[in-house]
């Protein structure tokens, strides 16, 4: 009797109990739902997914994004430190904290570590092209400061960095080759020499040219021809990194596509390096804006138009052009072996200060808050088909 009482006494709290549980786990489900699974997990049978890291992150300053890195990234490249300016500001002074920190980081967190870049002319130290008395570099001089910078950076992180951008940026848009001071001084040289040298200093690593607007046929052209010269004169050159710095109108897909294939036809590596969609106008109305840093507009607030959040239509439209350039990844995954997003987060992204400085741009995965926006489900719906 004693003992029936007390199972009644027992059975409310049971039910309570079952109900409580069955409470839990529905909201654990939905949270689950809401973020199903990571990117880098669903897109591991496909290709690397990458994220560029600032100096906040590399630091460990900016916490939340790196949390965000390490949950939906499998490969890091960094988004400035590496630059030669950064990294050898003066001559033969290397500061090599921040890219020691970011290497560290990408090992502890078992993550495909790439370098960004060794040979461009942009963000490059004034000193590399001048000598003593004030005057240009010889071609000797020059080729002996290359040798260097890249013998010592790639040196340092031998085995430990998967790949390089050996050369950035060499190729105009219509295919010639772009006038910089190592061209000037150089002539085209300048390319097999640097590939040569990062191939000497560490002849496991994988060795790529990176370049933006790569779906304009001119640059198509110059890159395919630029990468079968160095192919037949034996030079080694694995990949070739398309940027990727799009918006909602430009390149073409079938551009971007007819590119990709050209690259891959060379028996290369295709990779997308630098993911981001900007959603603002272009201050040069009918063209592709690329991403050379020096062409620059003023700031005028009818280029700012989503100060206050994006309008519903932006964000499909947004979306809509995510989906479709992944589609023609995955549809390609046999020949992309790596998409990098140019940044974690919205409040990180170069494009709030370019081409136009002081916009906000909302072109990367993760908004200001670091929260996974819509397209993020969406890709990995994508990918899971
Ligand atoms: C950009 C960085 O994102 C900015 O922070 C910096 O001020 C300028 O350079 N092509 C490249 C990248 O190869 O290195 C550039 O990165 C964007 C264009």
């Amino acid at each position: 009797m004693q003992f029936r009482s007390t199972l009644h006494q027992f059975i409310p709290v049971l039910i309570g109990f079952i109900c409580l549980s069955l409470l839990a786990c529905s909201t654990s489900g939905e949270s689950i739902n809401r973020n199903p699974v990571v990117l880098k997990d669903t897109f591991q049978e496909k290709f690397v997914m990458g994220t560029a890291l600032n100096a906040w992150q590399i630091t460990g300053r900016d916490t939340s994004s790196i949390q965000i890195a390490k949950e939906h990234f499998s490969g890091i490249v960094a988004e400035n430190i590496m630059k030669s300016g950064r990294i050898q500001p003066r001559e033969g002074e290397f500061n090599f904290d921040l890219a020691d920190q970011f290497v560290e980081f990408g090992e502890e967190n078992n993550m495909q570590i790439h370098g960004h870049t060794l040979i461009w002319h942009s963000q490059a130290p004034r000193w590399f092209f001048t000598d003593e008395e004030g005057n240009e570099v010889s071609p000797e001089l020059l080729t002996e400061r290359m040798r260097k910078h890249i013998y010592t950076v790639v040196g340092r992180y031998k085995g430990r960095v998967h790949s390089w951008d050996v050369v950035n940026e060499a190729i105009l848009d219509d295919g010639s080759y772009r006038k910089s001071k190592f061209h000037q001084i150089l002539g085209k040289d300048f390319i097999k020499l640097a590939f040569q040298f990062a191939h000497e200093a560490d002849p496991d690593a994988e060795l790529y040219y990176n370049d933006f607007s790569m779906s304009q046929a001119g640059k198509r052209e110059g890159v395919v021809k630029m990468v079968k010269e160095l192919q037949e004169e034996g030079i080694r050159i694995d990949g070739i990194g398309m940027q990727g710095h799009i918006s909602l109108e430009h390149p073409e897909i079938e551009a971007f596509e007819k590119s990709m294939l050209a690259f891959s036809d060379l028996g290369v590596q295709v990779m997308v390096t630098e993911l981001d969609l900007s959603v603002l106008p272009s201050p040069w109305r009918n063209r592709e804006a690329g991403a050379n840093i020096s062409d620059n507009a003023d700031y005028e607030d009818r280029m700012n138009p989503y100060k206050d959040g994006l309008p519903d239509s932006v964000s499909q439209a947004f979306d809509k052009r995510y989906l479709e350039f992944f589609e023609l990844f995955l549809k390609h995954q046999d020949k992309v072996s790596r998409v990098t997003l140019w940044g974690v987060n919205d409040s990180n992204s170069w494009k709030n200060n370019w081409p136009v400085r002081g916009r906000k741009d909302y072109p990367l995965l993760f908004d200001r808050e670091n929260k996974a926006k819509p397209i993020v489900e969406k890709l990995i719906n994508l990918a899971k088909q």
